[in-house]
């Protein structure tokens, strides 16, 4: 007899939303793996969350979502794994500066998209092999910062660097990726979904990743924000609601499909989305 314990693989379980995912899902009854950049943190957090729900049916695996190369090892440190039934890619950040990442690319977009563009490309037959598999991708309703849709020369480095554009540009990338898995797995059983958690009180934006008067913006806008709990529902929700494991393609909010900001699209942008990630990833691996 088959397992009847679904499978999730999410990323950036150790803090924020992500932590509160996986908790909700623990409680659920699925079993969790958790990709996580630092250990420490990482080691804390399953602890916590068998603590917090009696189940030790979570681990977590190293990932730096900045590194290609370290996206490859957790993807190979999967294949113990048959199937995947649920994957969640929620991991992100904003920083007020450029940086990037092992291989050059602007980080916001590096991690926030082409990270998880390769690691959802490698654990696709796996995605596959669960029969009914949800992809559930964490964007936000910051896409709107992105007017025009994604500017390849500031991905590229040229142009001046904004904070809110670059990770404007990278949530709606997010939200393309989820179109662009809705087209790759049409037929299959395998759909993907993406949302906006809320305004969620997490670690985002902090520690260190901005500085000076954005770091003093992000700690006084915590008074109007909701919990890690209240902002993990519709991730949840994508994970586990009969109904949406029918429905692919969607941005969701609230636990509703929602609409994304039309001055972010343009023709051709998911085609394009995925023609230069993949381009990036053949090039930089
Ligand atoms: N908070 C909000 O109001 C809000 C609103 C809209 C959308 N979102 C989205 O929600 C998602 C979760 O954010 P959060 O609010 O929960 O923030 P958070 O508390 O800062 O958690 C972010 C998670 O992502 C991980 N992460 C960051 N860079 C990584 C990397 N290079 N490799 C692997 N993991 C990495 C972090 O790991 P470390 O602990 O090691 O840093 C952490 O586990 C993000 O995609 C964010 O864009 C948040």
């Amino acid at each position: 007899m088959s397992d009847p314990t679904r499978t999730v693989v999410l990323t950036g379980g150790n803090a924020g939303i992500g932590f509160a995912t996986a908790e909700a899902l623990l409680t659920a009854g699925d079993r969790l793996v958790l990709g996580c950049r630092n250990a420490d943190a990482a080691a804390q957090a399953v602890e916590e969350l068998r603590a917090r729900t009696g189940s030790d049916l979570v681990e977590s695996r190293p990932l730096d979502l900045a590194d290609l190369t370290s996206v490859r090892g957790f993807a190979a440190s999967l294949s113990d794994l048959d199937r995947i039934d649920v994957l969640v890619n929620n991991a992100g950040l904003v920083l007020d500066r450029r940086l990037e990442t092992a291989q050059g690319v602007e980080a916001t977009f590096g991690i926030n998209h082409l990270g998880h563009h390769l690691l959802t490309d490698l654990l696709s037959d796996q995605l596959l092999a669960a029969g009914r598999a949800r992809i559930v991708v964490v964007a936000s309703l910051a896409h709107a910062m992105a007017p025009g849709g994604i500017r390849w020369d500031l991905v590229e480095g040229r142009g001046r660097y904004s904070m809110w554009r670059a990770y404007g540009q990278s949530k709606l990338a997010n939200i393309l990726h989820a179109e662009a898995l809705t087209a790759r797995f049409a037929g299959t059983g395998v759909v993907a979904n993406s949302l906006h958690p809320g305004g969620v009180r997490t670690g985002f934006g902090k520690d260190g990743d901005t500085q000076g008067l954005n770091a003093a913006v992000m700690r006084l806008s915590e008074r109007v924000l909701i919990s890690a709990e209240t902002g993990a529902r519709t991730s949840v929700f994508l994970a586990t609601d009969p109904d949406a494991g029918r429905v692919s393609g969607r941005y969701w909010y609230r636990c509703r499909r929602s609409r994304i900001s039309p001055w972010t699209r343009r023709t051709g942008d998911v085609e394009e989305l995925v023609r230069r990630s993949d381009e990036l990833v053949a090039r930089l691996s």
